[in-house]
């Protein structure tokens, strides 16, 4: 063969050239998408150089917060207070970055030393990885998929769609950065979690409120809008407004915000009714430790018609999240208004808890009708921030509280999300002894959850009796129901618990007339020196008394005699609690019925 010198040289030039190209081409696919550039005294900035979904930010919680603010094209577009891992990192948070088209995009962060580990973490990604990594997380209870939750708040119903919007912190799981969370379902149970719905703005957080359904189209947004009231967090509290008409997909804000304004530091939670005699709105806000009420033709303008508090019910901390509604007294014709008003602290076993007033409400004033007594509508530590869905189908008032309590909500053992929502319940009023009460029954979608059931025979407890599997334990989810018949027992329990020793105790007290619930020992309990505690709910003893009980991976919540008296409690048990002990103290009791029932998600999204 013969070689051409002058080829194999142009041979040889192509393949340097080649080379060269190949190395550059690369290099550019390895230019760092985001470069840090440190400004002394714990100033930096971030320039996203390339575009991905998400920003990844690196936590760590146990850090003070730092601020972060991003810019686009020069403009401030939102800002947040991120706990940026200085030593380890707990998990990322992602900051959305899809829709934004930029010239430039500047992440601006303040209160970091040079030092910290973010630096070397914070990434860009395509990828945010929701997938559960946590053994507490709820099966049938609503969580965030991520990030931080309280208060449920803004729940409207409409055209067969169950709106839940929450207090949330998309950017870590403690308390912070309050944005309207949104969740939709048609049965209650299982939820599709939908993108935030209302963002903070320059008036501040967002704050709990309440969504009515526009139907005369009152406020000018259209009719049937979703309109949304809730309260703008900054150095202080005002009241602001947004409206939706695409069916709550998206929301948007009233350019005349704030609508209400006061000097008072407290100042929040607006709910929202229509009252049909007045033909107006009536708006009810927790202001200090009081509830003040205002009314409305139009959504935008209020009106203050009068005050409700003073001497009345709990008033161990401020009083928030209101609910007016009027709610038929079982086996009579009559209505009685009901306000709901959570309060925290100052709940009967410390912290936050749901107490209300039952009265008169002419669109103006409302009168409790029994101004010397404290009601409470919950017995366990861990129910609050309770209110109602607005326009409920078929006149029911159907109520769903925060599962947790804020003496502890921050410290839970969970790091992916941080709280759950309890099941939801219908309410009515019952009659005792000439007074007024709430029953909370367990909504009956809930029934629907129930997917393999096991009755036993009636048994006569005298010492004790063990019930070696409890159905659906293997998951740690399942529902109790039973009826129990005393004969002559001072004492009737039985205790929920496990191979390793946690337990849940749970006892009729018939000498002092209560139920309690002692979580002392029933699991992980030391995260905070206020969570390990016995809960008591004052009863009625009958010869007969029901209990429907349910247990999911981190609470319990009992329902007495038909929803006359409930307790709601988180527990953390290493293992689910499979096994049951019934004791009894002082006499015998025969259980009439058990049944249990394995509970599963069927339709399933999160
Ligand atoms: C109740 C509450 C409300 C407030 C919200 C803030 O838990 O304190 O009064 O609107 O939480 O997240």
């Amino acid at each position: 063969m013969k070689i051409s010198y002058s080829n194999l040289i142009k041979d040889f030039r192509f393949l340097v050239i080649a080379i060269l190209t190949l190395f550059a081409t690369s290099c550019q696919a390895t230019t760092p998408p985001i470069t840090i550039k440190r400004l002394g005294g714990d100033q930096s900035m971030i320039y996203v150089e390339k575009e991905k979904k998400y920003l990844l930010l690196p936590v760590e919680e146990a850090m003070p917060e730092a601020r972060v603010d991003m810019i686009v094209d020069n403009q401030l577009v939102s800002g947040m207070n991120v706990r940026l891992a200085r030593e380890k990192v707990d998990y990322f948070v992602p900051v959305e970055l899809t829709g934004i088209n930029p010239k430039s995009l500047v992440f601006q962060i303040k209160h970091i030393p040079d030092t910290a580990i973010c630096w070397r973490t914070i990434d860009l990604s395509d990828e945010f990885d929701t997938t559960n990594r946590e053994k507490f997380r709820p099966v049938y209870h609503f969580a965030p998929l991520y990030g931080w939750m309280n208060d449920p708040n803004g729940m409207v119903y409409k055209d067969g769609i169950y709106h839940l919007f929450y207090q949330y912190n998309p950017y870590g799981s403690m308390w912070g950065n309050m944005h309207w969370g949104h969740a939709t379902s048609q049965d209650l149970t299982s939820w599709q979690h939908q993108p935030v719905a209302i963002a903070p703005d320059a008036l501040g957080a967002i704050f709990s409120g309440s969504c009515v359904v526009d139907k005369d189209n009152t406020a000018g947004f259209g009719k049937d809008a979703i309109v949304a009231l809730y309260t703008s967090a900054a150095d202080r509290q005002t009241q602001s407004l947004a409206y939706s008409v695409d069916n709550g997909a998206s929301f948007v804000k009233y350019d005349g915000n704030p609508i209400l304004t006061s000097p008072k530091p407290d100042f929040r939670d607006p709910k929202v009714i229509w009252h049909e005699p007045t033909k107006q709105w009536v708006m009810i806000l927790a202001v200090g430790q009081e509830m003040q009420f205002f009314s409305s033709f139009n959504l935008k303008e209020w009106t203050y018609e009068s005050s409700f508090g003073e001497g009345q019910g709990a008033h161990g901390g401020v009083w928030e999240c209101p609910d007016l509604i009027e709610l038929p007294i079982e086996g009579t014709d009559k209505k009685k208004w009901v306000l709901l008003c959570n309060l925290n602290p100052g709940g009967p076993f410390g912290g936050s808890a749901t107490q209300y007033f039952v009265g008169t409400f002419d669109g103006k004033e409302f009168v409790n009708q029994s101004p010397t007594l404290t009601k409470w509508m919950d017995w366990g530590k861990d129910h609050y921030a309770t209110v109602t869905w607005s326009n409920a189908p078929d006149n029911r008032h159907i109520a769903i509280a925060w599962m947790s309590n804020w003496q502890y909500a921050n410290d839970v053992p969970t790091k992916q999300f941080r709280s759950a929502n309890s099941v939801p319940r219908d309410l009515s009023l019952y009659m005792q002894d000439g007074e007024c009460y709430i029953k909370n029954q367990p909504s009956d979608e809930l029934k629907a959850l129930r997917a393999e059931s096991s009755k036993k025979r009636s048994f006569k407890v005298s010492r004790d009796y063990n019930i070696d599997n409890i159905i659906g334990s293997d998951a740690g989810t399942y529902e109790i129901e039973m009826t129990v018949n005393n004969k002559d027992a001072e004492f009737i329990g039985f205790k929920l618990f496990n191979a390793l020793g946690e337990e849940v105790d749970v006892c009729y007290n018939l000498i002092e007339k209560n139920l309690s619930m002692d979580r002392t020992k029933s699991g992980e309990v030391s995260f905070s020196k206020e969570f390990p505690a016995v809960t008591l709910a004052p009863i009625q003893p009958g010869t007969e008394m029901t209990l429907r009980i349910f247990v999911d991976k981190s609470s319990i919540e009992i329902f007495g005699d038909d929803g006359r008296y409930v307790m709601t409690n988180l527990v953390f048990p290493t293992e689910p609690y499979n096994r049951m002990s019934f004791y009894a103290k002082g006499g015998s009791y025969n259980v009439n019925s058990l049944q249990m029932h394995k509970l599963e998600l069927k339709n399933t999204t999160h």
